[in-house]
């Protein structure tokens, strides 16, 4: 028996996402590259958030704190939820997780089993299968049309729903086409998922991003917000993806389940992170509300130049820092021409099929970065698509 037979058969073809596959090759790229294929804020924290982890640390807040999260943050939580999203839910319905990451970890693993199946959509993010294989359950994707720009179909979706199915996930504002799916759509989703008594479990990572208005959350919209998981977590909207701090909202059987589950993983999240995350939560909100009117502008930067490109096209992103560009006219395996524009043109993008096969025949690219390396890499992507058509 070779060492690698020795692995478990859930690790054996364990590929790791393509998201990381081009974000290696562009970490180890030489030369001038502009990189749009990056999934974080490229702003840092701002400076208090900074300080209040410094100053929780200096103060003691050193130690494994609850494995629900520490009290106020999971209150200040549970305030935000009712306050922004209308939604009633006290602290024990808060789970306080390390990123959105764990939250739909734990909150799968507290509802999916072996002989359950959960739907998932692709394009998505490609975490969603892994998760869910790791469950035991079978992932059961659902592919959207393009020609919709991706639209959440509840009809198809209704058409993989079983008495089987255990959750339903759901990404608004979605990664990877910025799209945030029609309230009238989420809702009727919702309503076919409690009809098989399955969850929704709805990441809203991106929640804050949103430039068209409305911010309802899915636990909102549903007609049944117990079967609704809400997924949340501070790397997006308070450019603090490296503190890991997220939650996971629902029913208290789901938390606490969930909390006994990551009791075996990670037993608690940071303290020191936690500090950092009450005061995001707590503070001065201007500094985030600047990121979102920056990302906003370079949202709008890229739709300018993507219209100018008659043979590409991009449904417009309305949350997310993300544009999903149909470049079905190349004709080439989107991982293959991902490649081609990163060695040939200096420009890094993530194929659409680190998305699920949903994603062929597109290249996202994210805005998370500085106006002139968008520019940059725009240009560069406008001479491709001049050598190829022209
Ligand atoms: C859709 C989606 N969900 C969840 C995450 C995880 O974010 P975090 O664990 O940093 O909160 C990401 C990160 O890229 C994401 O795009």
């Amino acid at each position: 028996m070779s060492e690698t037979d020795r692995l478990a058969a859930r690790a054996r073809g364990a590929e790791g996402s393509e998201i990381r596959v081009m974000f290696e090759r562009a970490r180890a790229y030489d030369g001038d590259l502009a990189r749009l294929e990056i999934g974080e804020p490229d702003f840092d924290t701002p400076g208090y958030v900074v300080d209040a982890a410094a100053e929780g640390a200096r103060g003691g807040a050193t130690h494994y704190t609850s494995t629900y999260g520490t009290t106020p943050l999971r209150e200040g939580i549970a305030d935000r939820i009712e306050r922004e999203n209308g939604v009633p839910v006290d602290a024990d319905g808060v789970l306080v997780t390390a990123g959105g990451i764990e939250a739909i970890t734990v909150g799968l693993l507290s509802v999916a089993g072996p002989g359950d199946e959960v739907v998932v959509l692709t394009p998505g993010f490609a975490n969603y299968t892994a998760q869910v294989e790791l469950t035991g359950a079978e992932p059961v994707q659902v592919s959207l049309p393009p020609e919709t720009g991706f639209d959440l179909d509840p009809d198809l979706v209704a058409e993989h729903v079983t008495d089987d199915t255990a959750a339903v996930v759901l990404c608004r504002p979605t990664n990877p086409t910025g799209r945030v799916y029609d309230e009238a759509d989420v809702r009727a989703v919702a309503r076919v998922a409690a009809d098989h008594d399955a969850y929704v479990l709805a990441d809203e990572v991106y929640e804050r991003l949103t430039y068209e208005g409305t911010r309802r959350s899915v636990a909102a919209i549903a007609d049944d917000p117990e079967w609704v998981l809400s997924v949340n977590s501070f790397s997006k909207g308070h450019a603090m993806t490296g503190w890991r701090v997220g939650w996971l909202a629902g029913p208290s059987d789901v938390i606490d389940a969930a909390q006994v589950i990551r009791q075996t993983t990670t037993l608690c999240p940071s303290s020191v992170s936690q500090e950092a995350a009450l005061a995001a939560l707590e503070g001065p909100q201007e500094p985030f509300e600047e990121m979102v009117a920056a990302y906003e502008d370079r949202r709008d930067t890229v739709l300018e130049r993507v219209r100018e490109w008659p043979e590409i096209t991009c449904a417009d992103p309305e949350g997310a820092f993300y544009a999903f560009l149909d470049v079905r006219a190349f004709d080439e395996p989107a991982m293959d021409l991902a490649l081609r524009l990163l060695s040939d043109y200096g420009v890094s993008t993530t194929p659409g099929t680190a998305f699920g096969p949903g994603g062929e025949g597109h290249l996202r690219i994210s805005y998370a970065t500085d106006e002139a390396v968008l520019e940059t890499g725009l240009d560069r992507l406008e001479r491709a698509i001049r050598d190829e058509f022209e």
